[in-house]
């Protein structure tokens, strides 16, 4: 779990709610004779409402109204609010005073961090993401664990820790024995024409269908994972290649989704394996190794098979060859004893949660994952398609990654071209491809990673809604407000705010959340969170917008609500920011 927070900790700035729970919290800490949540929410008749009276009476067997008025008479809320007022049968309504909103808000129009400070622990933490296989082609599973990783690593940056990117692709193991044996057969720059464009899967295939139907096949691909085991230099150059190949492939999709992965950040599986050897050995010292059905396997104790039959985690084949779990087990020894990791996050689909959960058990069985040191599984959901089976193409294969992010460039184009006729060219390019992958990244973000969710183009391209365009047309918008308004913004970020009426006081209080939105955002690695908080200051924005006039309004209320929205769009463009996704000035 996270430990970074709480918000008041992470920022400078008072976010109102948090604020007044902080407050009443040993109020109601009195009054229950123990830790009690004084419950305050956001509320339509007022600004806020602290409805933890009702379940402590409850509790306490006492009259709500009664405990409601002690806390009104404690006196604490005075510092935050110019009206506290005891409604129905105890709940308390607040009205938080001009002056606190304003002066937060002018801690935070002259910051770049907009009131977020960095953490006071800074952690190490390595993230591991992405981890495409070699000669096999990226799937949408890859598209989330990229996307996902890339926010969460952003995020973490911003907040002041050191953050080790980890790429674990899969570079290893029995397939490469007719992966090199058909790069051979196909000649190198036949296969690297291929893989070069994007064709991964096809080679993969149709070494699967030669290993399938011809002996001397098959006999010339075991020779040669042997050779690859036992380290032949010739056997290493073409394996080199194939991984060489795939990497210039990987690395085109990480430029066009704009991730900041790189040949630097590289962990594949292969790195471990001169390493393994060390893990065995740790382990058969360690006495929680056995030999099951001539494998060395190790029990971790609460995992079983349907049968109810303990679960073994396979360290060693007995064809003596390691496995996946040893390369995550080595993976842990490494992170912790070499990186220095206090945390790892392992951002990968949800059905390799019993295989981490096995791994991570057994680490920390050996010794090698202890308190404070922490593993994490970000587990994510799938992408499905309108019949709400694992999304494929038209031919039913698995959709290309890469397919999938042109055809999202193509879209944005044809809806900006709708939407503003006026742009030229290369902007209008340049804006279709920051919209496009933005709404595939924001539709894959938006969502509660673990759930599933619907891959819809026309539902992540609209301007309405949860979406990536909405968000960036509300920060396009904001900008052209200055344009017009012909006022330089850096000037203004001095000037008094006054917030007056209900759409300005809503707003002030949105942007002040901000913080402890990314605060609630880390507890759990959900992205989606930000994204919800993005949603709701957009739309608190446009109600601001419609119901109070900006560059007509006579000074100083006018530049206090050019102040709201340079606030607006910054809160907007920072927050676009950590999750990946850029926002045009104009669109
Ligand atoms: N290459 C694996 C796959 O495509 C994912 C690896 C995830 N990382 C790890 N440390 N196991 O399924």
């Amino acid at each position: 779990m996270w430990n970074g927070g709480p918000a008041a900790r992470l920022c400078d700035v008072a976010d109102p709610l948090a604020t007044v729970t902080e407050l009443l919290a040993p109020v109601f800490a009195g009054l229950a004779g123990d830790e009690a949540d004084p419950v305050v929410r956001p509320s339509d008749r007022a600004d806020a409402q602290v409805n933890g009276a009702l379940p402590l009476a409850k509790e306490l067997g006492t009259n709500p109204r009664e405990l409601a008025e002690q806390v009104v008479d404690s006196g604490v809320l005075q510092a935050v609010c110019s009206e506290v007022e005891i409604a129905g049968p105890g709940f308390v309504n607040l009205t938080f005073s001009s002056e606190f909103l304003a002066a937060e808000l002018g801690k935070v129009a002259v910051d770049d961090r907009l009131g977020l400070v960095e953490a006071g622990t800074a952690k190490t933490v390595v993230v591991d993401y992405s981890a495409p296989n070699v000669a096999k082609e990226m799937h949408v599973g890859h598209l989330r664990s990229t996307v996902i990783g890339d926010a969460l690593v952003r995020m973490l940056e911003f907040l002041g820790h050191r953050v080790i990117r980890e790429n674990h692709i899969g570079d290893w193991g029995r397939p490469f024995g007719m992966l090199i044996e058909h790069l051979l057969d196909l000649g190198e720059d036949v296969a690297a024409e291929g893989i070069g464009q994007g064709d991964l899967d096809g080679f993969y295939k149709q070494a699967n269908e030669k290993f399938r139907d011809s002996e001397e096949f098959q006999q010339r691909a075991r020779e040669r994972v042997v050779l690859l085991q036992s380290g032949d230099d010739d056997t290493l150059a073409l394996w080199q290649r194939l991984v060489d190949m795939s990497n210039a492939y990987f690395n085109t999709v990480y430029r066009k989704l704009g991730v900041l992965l790189d040949d630097g950040d590289l962990a594949a599986e292969s790195r471990y394996q001169p390493m393994m050897p060390e893990t065995l050995a740790r382990l058969e010292a360690s006495g929680l190794m056995e030999r099951s059905d001539g494998a060395m396997v190790v029990f971790p104790p609460g995992f079983t098979n349907r049968d109810n039959d303990p679960l073994p985690l396979i360290i060693q084949a007995s064809t003596g060859g390691f496995n996946y779990a040893t390369s995550d087990l080595t993976c842990v020894i490494d992170r912790v004893e070499r990186l220095g990791a206090d945390l790892m996050l392992y951002v990968i689909g949800a059905p390799q949660a019993q295989h981490l959960q096995m791994v991570f058990k057994v680490a920390s069985m050996a010794g090698w994952l202890q308190p404070p040191a922490e593993a994490v599984h970000v587990a994510f959901g799938n992408v499905l398609g309108d019949d709400r089976k694992m999304l494929r193409s038209r031919s039913g294969e698995a959709v290309k990654l890469v397919d999938l992010l042109d055809e999202a460039v193509d879209r944005a184009a044809a809806a900006i071209a709708e939407k503003n006729p006026d742009l030229d060219g290369e902007a209008r390019a340049e804006v279709a491809r920051i919209v496009g992958i933005g709404a595939v990244k924001y539709a894959d973000l938006s969502t509660d990673r673990i759930k599933d969710y619907v891959f819809d183009w026309n539902r992540m391209l609209s301007f309405d809604g949860n979406t990536a365009p909405y968000l960036q047309y509300a920060h396009a918008r904001i900008c052209s407000i200055f344009r017009r308004a012909e006022v330089d913004r850096t000037d203004l970020r001095r000037a008094e705010i006054v917030v007056g009426e209900p759409q300005e006081r809503q707003l002030a209080q949105r942007l002040l959340a901000f913080p402890t939105a990314l605060d609630d955002t880390m507890a759990t690695y959900s992205p989606h969170k930000l994204c919800t908080y993005l949603f709701d200051l957009a739309q608190d924005f446009t109600s601001f917008y419609e119901h109070c006039p900006v560059v007509k309004a006579a000074e100083p209320v006018r530049s206090s609500r050019l102040e709201l929205c340079d606030l607006t769009a910054r809160t907007l463009d920072r927050g676009l920011g950590l999750l990946g996704i850029d926002a045009p000035q104009a669109m």
